[in-house]
């Protein structure tokens, strides 16, 4: 399939695995960029700039296509070294940036004077505009449905979409809720040129993620996943768990006098107990609503290629055959 998304990263298919922490690690984004996606490795996760650097090393030694780097601007309890992971970025030879959080203007000159491509993360129209004002050349568009950061103006894709068709000029991913062959057709009539997953991805085989977090999602239903954080302006959509109970017990008992410190227990530091040691109820962790449709855990060539060979039989009888013969 050919796409705007697909000529701009130089992939044969226009899906991007979206930056996660303590999943978006070399292993996962090469064998998402192997099986002819867009795969990215999460920056912060990485402890240093050093680190970042080996990592993208690795994922050069894991495959030879087009991948690249996350970088999220979000409130973190430390400030990171944004100009080392820049640096590694395009020491490392990386083409391809995803930013998400704050808008990336700040660091704009440094990404394009590298002739490195930036595909910005954002939850709304106005944020995507201001994206391709500062020169970003793509948009991630994320809906109300996705795990981890939704924003606070809560518009599902089905609107969020076409609205951005509307306003855009640079080319742009439907994010949040996309999980199949589906989700890409429906994204595509929406005005989107190609998809971003998260959620779905921890589901494969390569997720380099403890096998409780997987089986997890394969178990969770539309129905499982709660708003965090969002007395505190930072929402958070997370897996109902243990923790995610404590936390929203919290946020009800102390209303508008939430602080970061009352939760620190149940979000800081806790994402490598879970993805890593597989202690699900360590804390809360980022998870979309698409887990109700998660049903297996197959490698990432299985599951592109699944959704690829479905969206043309999709196109091809489902959609064209609705048409019927043309009467002119
Ligand atoms: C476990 C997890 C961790 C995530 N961490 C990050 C992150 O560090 N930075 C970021 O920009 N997005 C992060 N995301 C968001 C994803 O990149 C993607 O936008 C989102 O998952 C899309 O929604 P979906 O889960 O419905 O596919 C995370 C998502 C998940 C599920």
């Amino acid at each position: 399939m050919k796409t705007r998304i697909t000529e701009l990263f130089a992939i044969q298919h226009p899906i991007i695995q979206g930056g996660m922490h303590y999943v978006g690690f070399a292993q996962l984004a090469a064998a998402v960029s192997n099986a002819g996606g867009l795969g990215i490795i999460t920056g912060l996760t990485q402890k240093s700039a050093a680190d970042l650097a080996n990592e993208i090393a690795h994922c050069r030694d894991l495959t030879d296509k087009p991948f690249g780097v996350n970088l999220t601007f979000l409130p973190t309890v430390a400030s990171p070294d944004y100009p080392g992971y820049i640096k590694a970025i395009i020491q490392g030879g990386v083409k391809i940036v995803e930013t998400a959080g704050r808008n990336p203007q700040a660091y704009m000159p440094y990404l394009k004077d590298a002739g490195i491509r930036v595909i910005h993360k954002c939850t709304s129209v106005r944020h995507s505009l201001k994206a391709e004002s500062i020169g970003c050349d793509a948009v991630s568009v994320d809906g109300f449905e996705c795990g981890g950061h939704p924003g606070e103006d809560d518009i599902p894709n089905f609107i969020l979409l076409p609205r951005a068709a509307e306003e855009l000029k640079i080319p742009f991913v439907a994010s949040g809720g996309m999980a199949d062959a589906r989700s890409l057709v429906a994204a595509l009539a929406l005005g989107a040129e190609g998809m971003n997953m998260g959620t779905r991805f921890m589901a494969t085989k390569e997720a380099p993620i403890h096998e409780n977090v997987k089986q997890a999602l394969v178990a969770a239903t539309e129905l499982d996943t709660r708003l965090v954080m969002r007395p505190l302006r930072n929402t958070e959509r997370v897996l109902n768990n243990a923790a995610t109970e404590r936390l929203l017990e919290k946020e009800a008992a102390l209303g508008k006098n939430l602080k970061f410190e009352d939760i620190i227990g149940e979000v800081a530091g806790v994402y490598p107990k879970i993805m890593l040691e597989g202690q699900m109820d360590a804390g809360v962790w980022s998870c979309g609503m698409v887990a109700g449709l998660i049903h297996d855990v197959p490698t990432c060539k299985e599951l592109i290629e699944r959704i690829m060979q479905e969206a043309e039989a999709l196109i091809r009888g489902r959609l064209e055959g609705m048409l019927g013969a043309r009467r002119d």
